[in-house]
């Protein structure tokens, strides 16, 4: 077979192995395009996630695989409108549900029936004295690749991240590659796609899995293009070989390029141990989505999740982390600005300049500031960046801790200059009173907006509270305190939205508690 023509032939066949898990709901994630983009990212980016296996119910780790991936995305859409675009796709690999299909038929469950057809196998070959069984295939020259794949991954130190995930497939391209087969007999494995002109071979699962890639962006037609190579595949550990070393050198046979990154994840244990079905320990999402909300479980595994090691999960964790973060942190300090005996008129409060003046340091009887003020300030000014920056390094938990860092800040903030203790009626207190109101509630602004790729509802409704419109929500459109910058502030005298409810209600841990004890 020739290299070249291998992605093209099953570049259409690629396609019906897809089916966008639309049933999954925009909810959770979304698809398709929108502009996005800023100097730092005016081109197009293509987001993917791994196409999954259907011959088990999702796991949390399918989860976070799409939830990395959907952040991602949303992030880059949020930094404004613009000539660029962004796009994500996700999808079910259903080589697992045809071996499915073939083993309802046969009266079998899918395991039952791929164990005793190997098994069967195996016996005839001892009883038939053959030790190494033999079997034409078509071969990928992969030997060929290792110079160019050292090549591709020295020239781009980001190809793959986080870094150790970079180091180790250099590591593996130290050594030989083996030539790969690509084809299996087709009285052997029927149940894949036919190699294209001979029906007596089928394509190698992998093979057409990955081309998923392409044909979902329109392969073999040349809109392709605007698409690729500006990827980004988002994919667990398990499968980095396929990722990084297979899939480059299939393009590259191809004449393509690598895509741009791959950035890679670890792996979800429970309460200390790998997650299986025959431990019977798989966390099911959709109880967790339900038990914390979406906008919850989110947030837990993308503020908790690390993409260099493995992060165990329990319950009792993700509701210590809602209720301290969202719950407490984040919900009470909405509350503590909006509620109304101590924000009777319910609106966005004027800065006084007088009080906290631009420069940090003055002295004079109307000053209220202090050195922590300033530091919040700056702290709080410079996060959009930062998150920025750790979006763009595949760092999401970190991001999401840089913003919880700044809530506890802007918390300390409040409790510092206590406005409860300040009264309206009192000409002296009144224009620092507002001015604390007014630094908290753009610190909560920029929050808000830095939460939406995680927390889209949680976000919307804060910012709504705020009277933040919808096209205010955009990075673009996020100006930080501008009257401390001496620019005037769209946002002073706007009455409050009316949804007073709370932003995110505690969690009851010793409900998870019995929830837990009815289910063992
Ligand atoms: O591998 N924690 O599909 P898949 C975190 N169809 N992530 C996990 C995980 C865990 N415990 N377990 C699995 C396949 N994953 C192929 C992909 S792509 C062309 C073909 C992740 O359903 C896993 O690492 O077995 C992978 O990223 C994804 O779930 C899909 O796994
Ligand atoms: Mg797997």
């Amino acid at each position: 077979m020739l290299r070249t023509s291998v992605l093209r032939l099953l570049g259409r066949t690629g396609a019906s192995r897809l089916s966008l898990l639309e049933d999954f709901g925009p909810r959770y994630y979304s698809s398709g395009s929108l502009s996005a983009g800023d100097d730092a990212c005016d081109v197009r980016a293509y987001f993917t996630t791994p196409i999954f296996y259907v011959n088990a119910a999702p796991h949390i780790g399918h989860l976070y695989s799409a939830l990395l991936a959907d952040a991602l995305c949303r992030h880059r859409r949020l930094r404004g409108p613009s000539t660029a675009a962004t796009r994500f796709s996700t999808g079910t690999d259903e080589h697992g549900l045809k071996i499915q299909q073939a083993a309802a038929t046969a009266g079998l469950a899918p395991t039952e029936l791929c164990d005793r057809v190997s098994e069967q196998f195996q016996q005839l070959f001892q009883e038939a004295g053959i030790s190494w069984t033999k079997e034409e295939n078509y071969i990928f020259r992969l030997s060929q690749f290792r110079k160019p794949l050292q090549r591709w991954l020295r020239g781009n130190p980001q190809a793959i991240t986080p870094e150790p995930f970079h180091h180790v497939v250099l590591q593996w391209l130290d050594e030989e590659l083996p030539d790969l087969s690509v084809s299996r007999r087709s009285s052997h494995l029927h149940w894949g796609i036919p190699v294209p002109g001979d029906d007596s071979q089928t394509i190698y699962v992998w093979l057409d899995a990955l081309v998923n890639y392409l044909t979902v962006i329109g392969y073999p037609n040349a809109e392709f293009k605007s698409w690729w190579p500006a990827t980004s595949h988002i994919i667990g550990k398990d499968i980095l070989k396929f990722h990084a070393i297979y899939w480059p050198a299939f393009l590259l046979g191809a004449g393509m390029s690598p895509p741009q990154r791959i950035c890679v994840h670890s792996h979800w244990t429970v309460c200390g141990q790998k997650m299986s079905k025959s431990l019977g320990n798989v966390v099911d999402p959709r109880t967790c989505l339900n038990r914390y909300t979406v906008d919850g479980f989110r947030y837990f595994l993308l503020r908790q999740g690390v993409p260099n090691w493995d992060c165990d999960y329990y319950d009792e964790k993700v509701v210590k982390l809602l209720n301290s973060e969202l719950a407490d942190a984040l919900g009470g300090l909405l509350n503590r600005c909006t509620a109304k005996r101590i924000n009777p008129s319910e609106t966005y409060p004027a800065f006084c300049t007088t009080c906290f003046p631009s420069e940090p340091g003055l002295v004079g009887p109307s000053v209220r500031a202090q050195a922590e003020d300033y530091a919040l300030v700056s702290a709080v000014a410079t996060l959009p960046k930062q998150v920025a920056d750790h979006y763009d390094n595949f760092r999401i938990y970190k991001a999401l801790e840089a913003v919880s860092s700044c809530v506890r800040q802007t918390n300390g903030f409040v409790q510092r200059h206590a406005p409860w203790k300040l009264n309206w009626e009192s000409p002296v207190d009144a224009p620092w009173l507002g001015t604390v109101l007014h630094v908290a509630l753009e610190c909560l602004r920029v929050f808000g907006t830095l939460l939406q790729p995680v927390t889209p509802s949680l976000a919307d409704k804060l910012l709504s509270r705020l009277g933040v419109s919808a096209s205010e929500r955009s990075l673009g459109e996020l100006y930080f305190l501008p009257r401390f910058y001496g620019h005037p502030c769209p946002f002073e005298g706007r009455r409050l939205g009316p949804e007073t409810g709370l932003l995110f209600p505690r969690l009851d841990q010793s409900r998870t508690w019995l929830v837990k004890a009815h289910r063992t």
